[in-house]
């Protein structure tokens, strides 16, 4: 926020029409939170004008905070926080043919699959710099085998791999990081299970900002890892494992001045809820019956049920689908909670399994996945390391590739629908969330062991030996 902003000034518009970049804000002396008003300007062009404020997600508390603390907690009693808006009038018709206009436009803030929908995101000014990578923007691909393997349901695949940094978290990083420069922010830092740390690095470079990322001792991939590294981050391995790390951060931020990254930001979420946007745009905005997500530390769900809560409210659909987290049976925390309907996170200890972006026991977005699931009328389910590759196995057999965390909903559907709770040829969307080379470690060790290593042949450079060796390799089909 502006300085003149921080004073509890009041600005208005001295010529909106011939100053491009002329705009508003306001904030009424003595209240609580800012009020944030835009007009169309060159550097950000938006159709309405909202008020944008944080407020705790706490039923019994509610409170709106004080924008300028930029704080994770709530002041009054550590609750979550979000960002909530009051819009001016719009016809929501006249936002969809804007954004879907603003595909054919070569501005790169229009070329970012977030950006193009910052209707949603009121929270900028016109003068922000937006720090984006074209992030977003991503396919909606069907499926055949893995539809009818896990179903059989009408199964399509929207594919976060394809973002900048190959995974899902560039959205909320674009929206994240874009907060933290309007704030002058030079450090940012972040706990990771190794994704949300290559999006930070990559997006602070680009702002110009240090980052520091802590992630457990030797529990991350080796290619998440590489790109922190190659994106000029700061890397802290401590701990064992990502609740610990997290932990850990989450003391020591305030000390060195760390501007926190992780999904507690409710910024973050802002970003990452507009896929759902998407989404329904390439669905003509036909809602599907499910959507289907990993869960972890659950900013992702919700994000997800953010974006369709409030889809639903501006009036861009009717349905609601409803939203399905799948969690790997040894980090299954969430999926214990919500089952047992336990008012309490039911914590695992250490967490355990495979798809590593999962391994989380105490997840901090805990509280808003249950009341995203309670509002869509969700499921979750919980399935094993084998369960997970066989998934990624088969999605494999469609040409889709993914990282292991994200084969974990095509297994949980599956799981689902053979205990009856999901019918038979639903329309399910499964939100695969990392870049099938974002654990290559994995598939090696999967894929090349075994019945999996007669594929993998070694022969002498000689016409004779490879003739030999083909036809061997191709009997067996
Ligand atoms: N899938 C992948 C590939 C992830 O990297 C993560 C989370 C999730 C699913 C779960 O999403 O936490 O929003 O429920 N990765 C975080 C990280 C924790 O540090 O990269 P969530």
């Amino acid at each position: 926020m502006s300085p003149a902003a921080d004073r509890g000034l009041k600005w208005q518009p001295r010529a909106a029409i011939f100053c491009p970049r002329a705009f508003y804000l306001t904030e009424t002396h003595g209240e609580k939170y800012a009020r944030l008003g835009y007009h169309r300007c060159a550097g950000l062009s938006t159709l309405i004008m909202a008020t944008a404020y944080l407020q705790c997600i706490e039923e019994a508390c509610g409170e709106r905070q004080d924008p300028r603390k930029d704080a994770h907690q709530c002041a009054s009693c550590g609750g979550l926080l979000e960002v909530r808006y009051e819009f001016d009038p719009y016809e929501p018709e006249t936002l969809r043919r804007a954004w879907h206009q603003r595909r054919l436009s070569g501005e790169p803030i229009d070329r970012s699959g977030v950006w193009r929908f910052r209707e949603l995101i009121p929270f900028v000014n016109p003068t922000d710099r937006i720090i984006s990578l074209s992030e977003g923007s991503t396919p909606l691909t069907g499926t055949r085998r893995a539809g009818w393997w896990a179903g059989p349901v009408h199964l399509t695949i929207k594919h976060q791999g394809n973002n900048p940094t190959g995974s899902f978290k560039d959205l909320g990083m674009t929206a994240c990081i874009t907060r933290a420069a309007s704030r002058n922010v030079r450090r940012v830092a972040c706990a990771s299970t190794g994704n949300t740390s290559s999006s930070m690095a990559a997006y602070a470079a680009r702002a110009g900002m240090k980052s520091i990322l802590f992630v457990p001792y030797r529990q991350i991939s080796a290619a998440k890892l590489a790109q922190a590294l190659d994106f000029g981050a700061i890397v802290v391995e401590v701990g064992d494992t990502f609740d610990q790390a997290f932990g850990l951060l989450r003391q020591i931020a305030p000390e060195f001045r760390l501007y926190l990254v992780n999904s507690v930001n409710p910024f973050r979420i802002e970003g990452q809820k507009t896929i759902v946007a998407e989404l329904m745009e390439q669905r003509a905005w036909r809602p599907p019956d499910y959507i289907v997500v990993p869960g972890g530390n659950l900013g992702n769900a919700s994000a997800i049920g953010k974006g369709l809560r409030e889809l639903k409210e501006m009036g861009f659909i009717e349905k609601v689908p409803k939203i399905v987290v799948i969690q790997a049976a040894g980090a299954n925390p969430f999926y214990r909670t919500f089952s047992s309907g336990s008012a309490e996170l039911i914590p695992v200890d250490p967490p355990q399994t495979e798809a590593t972006a999962i391994r989380i026991g105490r997840p901090a977005n805990w509280k808003k996945g249950i009341r995203v699931l309670q509002w869509s009328g969700g499921l979750s389910e919980s399935v094993t390391d084998e369960e997970i590759f066989e998934a990624k196995r088969v999605l494999a057999e469609d040409g889709v590739g993914c990282e292991p965390a994200s084969a974990a909903t095509v297994a949980g559907v599956r799981k689902l629908c053979r205990a009856g709770k999901i019918e038979r040829h639903a329309d399910v969307v499964a939100i695969l969330t990392g870049h099938q080379l974002k654990d290559t470690d994995y598939i090696m060790r999967h894929r090349s062991e075994g019945e999996e290593n007669s594929r993998r042949l070694r022969v002498e450079a000689s016409l004779e030996a490879l003739r030999k060796v083909l036809e061997q390799a191709l009997a067996r089909g």
